[in-house]
This record gives structure tokens, C-alpha cells and sequence, in this order.
């Protein structure tokens, strides 16, 4: 029998040639293999006499564990180099600046979102979604605008092909739809606020058929027109960075709320600009009001131990008047120019800490 010692060193030195796990693991089938070198020693042991095998057997076990220790060492070592290899090739440029980035911009309809959003859930609300082809249950007959009412007209709806029930679906006029199915679908007290996109068969300046809404729902007990009133002044003063923002509520008309209000925010037309917080003018930015009886009714809450108040407000509109924007059009013309100069920064994060650096244009 071979010397086992020169053995093992032959086979150690090979290891250390060994330069891939490919290779180590050639040595290890080769030397501890089924048909290996070392395996078929230990084989042998079984011819040999008690003598040879009391003095080979505890030296070939020595041997094998080495071996085995050696394999594994090997093999960590150029694991090791193989992950170090790759850490420096895949390393990241920490010192690239993301900011620098020129390709593509947040769109101010986005960026207004999120900014509102941020606001909202600021202050304890959740976001609410629903679907945009809605059934005409939850945009018009839940909400107290029943068959032949006229403020169906007023919506100027687009309207889906009747289905064989009669049933025709439409796409979603207001986010209102998303108060009656929040309030369908849990327990109140609900606080919740719904932004998406709205249509109404409507074009020019300052509509078009695809617009965006905020709603807001809030319902609680003794919930009254004074915490919707703060609601929208503090929402209004965040969002517009003006401190004495001016707010008037004017009496109007919705069946889904009683008493309704529209919402005009203080401004001064200067040489064709809006300026938000100056001057005696009035621009109209929402509709409000303390929900209908009949639609609490609808979703099976009792008036008498639940009221609450909701808001809908136009997300275009705001977005121009915060950011100057002169035409609605534009938003959705897909107009490169355009989308550079309104577009916001990847990395302008709306948050009420970093509010300051949402400026207008990104460039
Ligand atoms: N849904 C109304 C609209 O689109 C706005 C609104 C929402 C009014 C909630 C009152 C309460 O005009």
C-alpha cells in the first residue's frame, strides 16, 4: 500500500493547483469518489488481517477527513475569490449623480397626486380606489341622483352599450362612486380620500374628457361643517405654501350632500397669471358638502348616529394654478417641450419636510 502521507501531500498540492471549483471537484470525484484512489483503499481494508487493519484503518479515516477539509477549504477560498470578482465588476458608482439623469420627468399630474396625497394621509387619511367604468348604481342612484334626475345631464356622461340585463355601465363622472363603495365595504368611522381619473364628454380650455379628482370622504359621529371647513383651509395652505390663504365657501347644489358648498380660493389675475393668496379674485377649486341623509340611508348608516362631510376636487385645476399652467389641453398632448419644462424631477419627492423643493419646472 501506498505511503499514505506522500499520498496526502500529492493530493493537497494538487488542490492548491487547483485553480477552479471545477477542478477541486474533479480531485474530490478522482480521490473520494466511488471508484477514487482513497475510496478504493478503504476497500482493500476489508482483505487485510486485524493487525493491518488496527494500524491502516485509523490512518486511511485520517486521511480521508484531511482530505475532506482540504476540499472544503479550497473550494471556500475560490468562492470567495469567484464573489470578490464579481463585487468589483457589478460595483455600483455611488458618486453618480441620479439628479443628473436627463431622460424623462414626472408629470405634474402625477406630481400633484402624490402631493395631496401626502397632505391627506398627513393628516390621517387612507387612499380609496375604485373602478373607472363604473356601474351607473354607484355614480349616480346610490349617490341620490336617481333615473331622470336632472343632474344626470349636468354630468355629461359617456355612457357603455346596454348588457342583456338592461344595465348600462358608464365611465366614472366624479370619484363620488368611491364614497359609496368605501362605505359599502367596511365599518365606519371612515377617513378616506379617492384620487383617479374622471371623464365627461366635455373639450376646450379649461375641460377635458379625461380629467382627475380628489375625493374625500369623512364619517364619524358628530362630525359638522366645521371640520370640513378646517379640513380644506389646511389642505389649501399646504398645498399652496401660503400661510393666509384666502377660502370662501359659496352655497350650491349636489344630491349627494346637504348642505352643498363650492369652494373659491383668494387670488389677483396679474398680466395674464394667476397669483394664489393676493388680490380679490375668486377661483372656484372643489364642491363639498355634509353627506345626504339618503346616501348614508343607501349604505345602510343610521343619520342619527353618523354624519360626515365630502369633498371633490379638481386635480388639473389645482396643478395649474399652482404651477402657472395656462392650458388644460396641454396636460395630454404628449408634447416633449412641453413636459421638459412643467415635468418634475424623479427625485422630487413630495413629502411636507421637503416641500420647498418642489419648485416649478424641473430644469
Ligand atoms: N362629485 C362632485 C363633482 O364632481 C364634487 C363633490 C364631491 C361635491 C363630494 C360634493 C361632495 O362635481
Amino acid at each position: 500500500m501506498k505511503d499514505l502521507q506522500t499520498l496526502e501531500s500529492e493530493i493537497t498540492a494538487n488542490l492548491l493547483a487547483a485553480d477552479n471549483l471545477d477542478k477541486v471537484e474533479n480531485i474530490r470525484i478522482a480521490e473520494l469518489g466511488k471508484k477514487g484512489r482513497v475510496s478504493m483503499l478503504m476497500r482493500e481494508l476489508g482483505k487485510m488481517n486485524a493487525e493491518e487493519k488496527k494500524e491502516f484503518g485509523p490512518k486511511l479515516n485520517q486521511l480521508k477527513n484531511n482530505l475532506n477539509d482540504a476540499i472544503s477549504a479550497r473550494k471556500n477560498t475560490l468562492e470567495e475569490k469567484v464573489l470578490n470578482r464579481k463585487l468589483q465588476s457589478e460595483s455600483v458608482d455611488i458618486s453618480l449623480s441620479a439628479v443628473s439623469v436627463d431622460n424623462g420627468s414626472i408629470h405634474p399630474i402625477s406630481q400633484v397626486m402624490d402631493e395631496v396625497t401626502e397632505i391627506f394621509t398627513e393628516m390621517g387619511f387612507s387612499v380609496a380606489e375604485g373602478p373607472e367604468i363604473e356601474e351607473d348604481f354607484y355614480n349616480f342612484t346610490a349617490l341620490n341622483i336617481p333615473e331622470e334626475h336632472p343632474a344626470r345631464q349636468m354630468h355629461d356622461t359617456f355612457y357603455f352599450p346596454e348588457d342583456e340585463n338592461g344595465n348600462r355601465k358608464v365611465l366614472r363622472t366624479h370619484t363620488s362612486p368611491v364614497q359609496i363603495r368605501t362605505m359599502l365595504s367596511g365599518e365606519p368611522p371612515y377617513r378616506i380620500i379617492a384620487p383617479g381619473r374622471t371623464y365627461r364628454n366635455d373639450s376646450d380650455a379649461t375641460h377635458t374628457p379625461m380629467f382627475h379628482q380628489v375625493e374625500a370622504l369623512v364619517i364619524d359621529k358628530n362630525i359638522h361643517m366645521g371640520h370640513l371647513k378646517w379640513c380644506i383651509e389646511e389642505f389649501a395652505r399646504k398645498f399652496f405654501e401660503i400661510d393666509n390663504v384666502k377660502i370662501r365657501f359659496r352655497p350650491s347644489y349636489f344630491p349627494f350632500t346637504e348642505p352643498s358648498a363650492e369652494v373659491d380660493i383668494g387670488c389677483a389675475f396679474k398680466d395674464g397669471e394667476v397669483l394664489i393668496g393676493e388680490g380679490d379674485d375668486w377661483l372656484e377649486i372643489m364642491g363639498c358638502g355634509m353627506v345626504n341623509e339618503r346616501v348614508l340611508e343607501n349604505v345602510n348608516l343610521d343619520p342619527k348616529e353618523y354624519q360626515g362631510f365630502a369633498f371633490g376636487l379638481g386635480l388639473d385645476r389645482i396643478a395649474m394654478l399652482k404651477w402657472g399652467i395656462p392650458d388644460l389641453r396641454d396636460f395630454f398632448a404628449a408634447d416633449l417641450r412641453w413636459l421638459k419644462h412643467y415635468g418634475f424631477q424623479a427625485l422630487d419627492i413630495p413629502s411636507l419636510s421637503t416641500r420647498a423643493s418642489t419648485v416649478k419646472g424641473s430644469k
